[in-house]
């Protein structure tokens, strides 16, 4: 076998396998061009999901007479002035994109800078390169790429149906118009317009909230989105990151709504999907996902690019850090949203309370609910047991000796319940009614399951057993970090039989549970004794636990660094110890929940996603009864 050298045509088809997979690969090529001459406005039109035709118009800087037949030929870029890879501004570099994509189909570009008389031409076919001719074209590039593949038939072979091409440009200009707010973009499949987003201008009032990023994103990924997204904003050493995240009650069945931008380039990294799971690791239960877009800036010596064919991975010099960061930001934006719940989650159960609505449309808080082995072994947990919530109901009525009594039916249905404090009238302090504090004043309990309050302008109905749940688990946080769980010895020590691997698995993470409060030791092959449980939790349903615990180590053993292990282990203890659906509060207990609610970070959500209570507005519920 004789090693030869490759013509300049096969070199080519064989760098375009690699650069442009599909057509939705050439559109994001060319699209990055014009993102990359400063057009203020992009417009992109295929047939046939990008096989007959991709046509992308800017009105950038376009190129000179002399720069056409450069462009297209290989290794031919404006983009890297000093010859340092570490050293990439522009989304191209390489002077790939042209080349390849003229190797194998029908290509012509259309080019005029500002100041030229006239704009020039060139064709490139299946790799052969026409002669540059002055055409008719206002400032600006047009290139147009015909029967892509023609060149290459097995490529076409491997394409989907048109909708699933069609679908793959949408996506890749969504993610582009995402990042670059600026400009305005259409997409036209097969002459009707699928795409659009306006340019969003910068706002001179932007206060920090990154307005014109949240005006595209709210364009993209609707107005639901922005509704119920909190900014983010964090910087350390040089990286910026910005963007929105979605509440964590926001949420949907699948990871394909998180964004991730690296200097203005949609790319996929792994690290940021782990980013994610950890720092909604305490609001998501594992089958749920937010929906998240975040701009990471930093210094481009700080990233590698050049590390994926079609630019869509990048390295990290410092993954620790970028990782850290995200986290950082992600738990601190939602912490800040304290008991906020989306939205949605009220629209939703209006909706579903509307005549017209069809009766087995489930309310979100149905949908999203954890498997049935949290639910486990609720059955022995005693009513009397329930920890925290009988000592905060104390707590709230210590002022007076007789205010519980001001809470019986009778009073609090004239809606005259006031809290504690303020009715300390020695003080000379005006009364605060209940019904002003966000989550109202609890008015009654339904089903034994949900309590119902009254606000100022409202109905909240609560659920007990996630509301409890939250408060539990946030408390479990607080006394991990002070580094002291109260744990409570079992009178008698809990045997609880496993499998061989499930009590290995705890027993070697003894020490870990034991921070947690939670004592145990192997006991045989195939069991544990379980000698000691966290305080907080009460008088829990012990075996219940240790297996829900074993499921829960098994599954993010491998996936989550130790300390959110911690806390996810956390949360399944917690969901042990809280007051389950089914327990009769008194009213006492009903406004002491909803106060530790208020004064709770992320209680407008349970561990896993759920909503702990909905806020139907009086208006809202006006339309429901035709009186608006
Ligand atoms: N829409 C455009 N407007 C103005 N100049 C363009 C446009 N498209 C391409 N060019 C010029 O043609 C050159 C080659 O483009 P090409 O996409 O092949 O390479 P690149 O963008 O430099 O790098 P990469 O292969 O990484 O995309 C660019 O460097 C740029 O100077
Ligand atoms: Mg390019």
């Amino acid at each position: 076998m004789a090693i030869r050298r490759l013509p300049e045509t096969l070199v080519n088809r064989i760098a375009a396998g690699e650069v442009v997979e599909r057509p939705a690969s050439a559109v994001k090529e060319l699209v990055e061009n014009a993102i990359d001459a400063g057009a203020r406005r992009i417009d992109v039109a295929i047939a046939n999901g990008g096989r007959s035709l991709i046509s992308v118009s800017d009105d950038g800087r376009g190129m000179a007479r002399d720069d056409l037949p450069v462009a297209v030929e290989r290794h031919a870029t404006s983009k890297l002035p000093s010859d340092d890879l570490l050293d990439i501004r522009w989304l191209g570099f390489r002077g790939e994109a042209l080349p390849s994509i003229g190797a194998v189909s029908r290509m012509s570009i259309v080019s005029r800078q500002e100041n030229d008389d006239s704009a020039w031409a060139i064709e490139v076919e299946g790799g052969k390169v026409g002669s540059v001719k002055p055409a008719a074209a206002g400032k600006g590039t047009r290139i147009e790429v015909r029967d892509l593949f023609y060149a290459v038939p097995a490529r076409l072979k491997f394409l989907k149906s048109d909708r699933a091409e069609d679908l793959a440009v949408q996506e890749i200009m969504r993610r582009l118009a995402m990042a670059h707010p600026g400009i305005a973009f259409t997409l036209q499949q097969d002459g009707r317009v699928s795409f659009r987003a306006d340019a969003v201008p910068a706002s001179l009032m932007d206060d920090g909230q990154d307005l014109q990023q949240l005006g595209r994103l709210e364009q993209i990924l609707g107005r639901d989105f922005a509704d119920n997204a909190v900014p983010i904003r964090a910087e350390r050493e040089g990286i910026r990151l910005t963007g929105h995240a979605g509440l964590p009650t926001y949420n949907r069945g699948n990871a394909q709504h998180q964004y991730l931008f690296v200097n203005g380039r949609p790319v996929r990294d792994k690290l940021f999907v782990g980013a994610l799971r950890g720092a909604y690791a305490d609001f998501l239960s594992h089958d749920r996902h937010p929906v998240v877009a975040l701009f990471l800036d930093l210094p481009a010596e700080q990233v590698d690019v050049n590390v994926h064919p079609a630019k869509a991975e990048v390295r990290f010099r410092d993954s620790g850090l970028v990782r850290g960061l995200i986290v950082g930001a992600l738990r601190h934006a939602l912490a800040e949203a304290g008991h906020r719940a989306s939205t949605t989650v009220a629209q939703s159960a209006l909706g579903a309370l509307k005549p017209q609505a069809s009766p087995t449309m489930p309310l979100p808080f149905q949908s999203t609910f954890g498997g049935p082995s949290r639910w486990r072994g609720y059955d022995n947990l005693r009513p009397s047991s329930v920890p925290g919530l009988a000592e905060a109901a104390a707590l709230y009525n210590a002022p007076q000796g007789d205010f519980s009594g001001d809470f019986s039916g009778e009073t609090t249905a004239t809606g005259e319940g006031l809290a504690p404090a303020a009715r300390n009238e020695d003080a000379g302090v005006a009364p605060v009614p209940l019904q002003s504090y966000p989550l109202g004043a609890a008015r009654g309990q339904l089903h034994e399951t949900y309590i119902v309050a009254q606000t100022a302008d409202g109905i909240v109905i609560v659920d007990q057993h996630a509301a409890h749940e939250r408060l539990v688990y946030e408390r479990m946080k607080v006394n991990l970090e002070a580094g002291r769980v109260p744990r409570q010895v079992l009178l008698l020590p809990e045997v609880v039989e496993l499998s061989e691997a499930e009590a290995t698995r705890l027993s070697t993470r003894a020490d870990e549970l034991a921070e947690l409060g939670l004592v145990l030791e192997g006991f045989g092959a195939g069991a544990v004794v379980v000698r000691e449980v966290p305080a907080l939790l009460g008088d829990v349903a012990v075996q219940a636990l240790v297996h829900d615990l074993a499921d829960a180590i098994a599954e993010y053993d491998s996936v989550l660094p130790l300390k959110e292990k911690l806390e996810e282990v956390c949360g399944t203890m917690a969901c042990h110890g809280s007051v389950r659906a089914g327990r009769r509060l008194t009213l006492d207990e009903m406004n002491a929940l909803l106060r530790q609610m208020e004064a709770t970070p992320h209680s407008g959500q349970c561990n896993h996603g759920r909503p702990t209570y909905v806020e139907l507005k009086l208006a809202d519920i006006e339309k429901l009864f035709g009186r608006r």
